[in-house]
């Protein structure tokens, strides 16, 4: 796991209640301080609930990430996203996970679990806690305006000066 951070928070509805489990499994034993914020059963239950919670718990701990899955990652995503701070993405794909973190730097992973497979699902999830944020300027820049759009992304560094126009 990526040394910046200690602790992950996982959840999950009843869609993908099974997909947390088996990730659970797989992780915990490799050092990964999971902590299930639920669902603990496979009975139905509202998505936002659970995206809400985890996404509170990553915004109150700096050195942690979140996984939130669902049938699909959208509804996770969706919720995740409407809390400031919070940079959630839902990944299909290896490179999506690798580029969550290295450009967006995504502090919550959405998984859907009847979209992709368990290999799968792992593989993505290893990815997403190992790559770390590239914190280049013009990243940081970009971030900024995801988090605050309305100050074009107030805190970050100043932009780059326009060039001069005999410049190449
Ligand atoms: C539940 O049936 C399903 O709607 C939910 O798990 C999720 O896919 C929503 O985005």
């Amino acid at each position: 796991m990526n040394p910046k951070f200690d602790t992950v928070y996982i959840g999950s509805d009843h869609a993908g209640y099974n997909l947390k489990e088996e990730l659970k499994k797989y992780f915990e034993p490799k050092g990964v301080k999971l902590l299930d914020l639920g669902t603990f059963t496979t009975d139905s239950i509202d998505y936002p609930d659970i995206a809400r919670e985890v996404s509170e718990k990553v915004l109150e701990n700096p050195k942690s990430l979140g996984i939130l899955i669902c049938g699909t990652g959208i509804g996770m995503m969706m919720t995740a996203n409407k809390n400031a701070g919070i940079r959630a993405a839902v990944c299909t794909h290896e490179l999506m996970a690798k580029m969550a973190r290295a450009h967006n730097n995504a502090n919550i992973l959405c998984l859907g679990s009847r979209i992709i497979g368990v290999e799968l699902a792992r593989h993505i999830t290893e990815i997403f806690l190992e790559t770390p944020f590239e914190e280049e300027e013009r990243h940081v820049r970009r971030v900024g305006k995801i988090d605050n759009p309305a100050a074009g992304g107030a805190g970050t560094p100043a932009p780059a000066p326009e060039k001069p126009e005999d410049c190449c």
